[in-house]
């Protein structure tokens, strides 16, 4: 059965529970504690807070529309998700309730035609949570991601607009 989930936007009580990292594919060095509430315009950047059904916050689910477009027009650009759990809170269908969601909130919410994942191809966790939210597998990113010392091959996956009615 779906996981029920809730993203509603960041309070700053979350924030100290909201750390990142704890995951290889996470590692991106040190960063600053957040101070503030990510943004939550779905038509820029922004995070929010994903609950579980016990409404413990169980991490946080981001976009941000990409600076590389698949086109020179604006209607050629479409926003990448992502996601972070806490350690606590993953392996129980969380991530791929909270990802269905997000697209979900970002077509209806914009006039985006298509929405973005990617991730590393050792992440299988993650390709199969992408996958169980309705993204289709595109391709191989080759050494698209520096991390941790080293560049990452991803895979990219995509959900169209169009694809919505195969996935109610
Ligand atoms: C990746 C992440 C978001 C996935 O969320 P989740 O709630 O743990 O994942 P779900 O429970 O929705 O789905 C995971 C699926 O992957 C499967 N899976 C987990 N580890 C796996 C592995 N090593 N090999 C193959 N499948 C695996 C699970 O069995 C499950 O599939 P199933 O429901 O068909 O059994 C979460 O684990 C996380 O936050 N990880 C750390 C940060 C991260 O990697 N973020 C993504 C960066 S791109």
């Amino acid at each position: 059965m779906r996981q029920v989930v809730v993203l509603r936007p960041q309070l700053p009580e979350d924030l100290p529970l909201l750390t990142g990292g704890e995951s290889p594919f996470d590692d991106f060095g040190p960063r600053r504690p957040a101070t503030q509430p990510a943004d939550c315009d779905l038509e820029d950047s922004g995070a929010l807070t994903v609950l579980d059904d016990d409404g413990e916050v169980a991490g946080e689910v981001s976009w941000h529309w990409q600076a590389r477009r698949w086109g020179p027009n604006a209607a050629s650009g479409c926003p990448m998700i992502g996601i972070w759990l806490r350690p606590t809170h993953r392996g129980r269908g969380v991530g791929s309730a909270a990802q269905q969601q997000l697209v979900e909130l970002l077509f209806t919410h914009t006039a985006a035609h298509r929405v973005e994942a990617h991730t590393d191809v050792e992440n299988l966790a993650e390709q199969r949570s992408l996958e169980k939210a309705g993204l289709l597998r595109e391709g191989v990113v080759r050494g698209g991601q520096w991390r941790d010392g080293a560049y990452r091959d991803g895979v990219l996956y995509a959900v169209l607009r169009t694809d919505l009615a195969r996935l109610t």
